[in-house]
């Protein structure tokens, strides 16, 4: 692993960087020179790719009747799309009260009005071209605090 503003020579015009981490991700300055004209400077951008990665996911409990999001985060390289999905399917954008919208590394799944049917084991698929992840989000049912 090569610290920032370091620097090497190859003999080669190819520099292979073996088991490539995401950290190493950056701007690479490459320099070539001889003994009779001055170093001409490339600079190369690295793009380290990995599968989508979801560090947490929460279980959330909604009281019936009232709004509930569930959010998914996904770590990834390029950036993941997400897909929702119950026991019984793939949950779409816009049936029947639903709403998931997508912003940066986050998914959410909104209830604008949660209903019994609702409460459940939900399954969050992040994918990129690197391959996916899941992770499984429970809707529980909360009582509301009246105080
Ligand atoms: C939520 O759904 C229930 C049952 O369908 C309905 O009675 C209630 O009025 C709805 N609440 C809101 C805020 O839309
Ligand atoms: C939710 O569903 C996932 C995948 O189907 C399963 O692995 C997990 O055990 C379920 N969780 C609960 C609490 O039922
Ligand atoms: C996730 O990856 C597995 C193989 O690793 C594949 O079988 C599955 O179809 C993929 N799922 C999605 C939603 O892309």
């Amino acid at each position: 692993f090569l610290p920032l503003g370091s620097s090497f020579e190859v003999e080669d015009e190819f520099l292979e960087i073996i088991g490539i981490r995401r950290e190493q991700s950056g701007m690479y300055e490459c320099s070539a020179s001889n003994d009779v004209s001055t170093a001409d400077v490339r600079k190369v951008k690295v793009t380290v790719n990995y599968p989508p990665h979801i560090p947490d996911a929460r279980n959330i409990g909604v009281p019936l009747g009232h709004k509930g999001s569930l959010q998914c985060r996904a770590l990834a390289v390029p950036s993941a799309n997400y897909e929702w999905y119950r026991q019984d399917g793939r949950l779409m954008h816009g049936e029947k009260g639903v709403k998931i919208e997508n912003k940066g590394t986050i998914s959410t799944l909104t209830f604008f009005n949660v209903s019994e049917e609702d409460y459940g084991n939900y399954t969050c698929v992040a994918v990129n071209k690197m391959g996916n992840s899941s992770a499984s989000i429970i809707l529980y049912s909360s009582g509301i605090l009246h105080c």
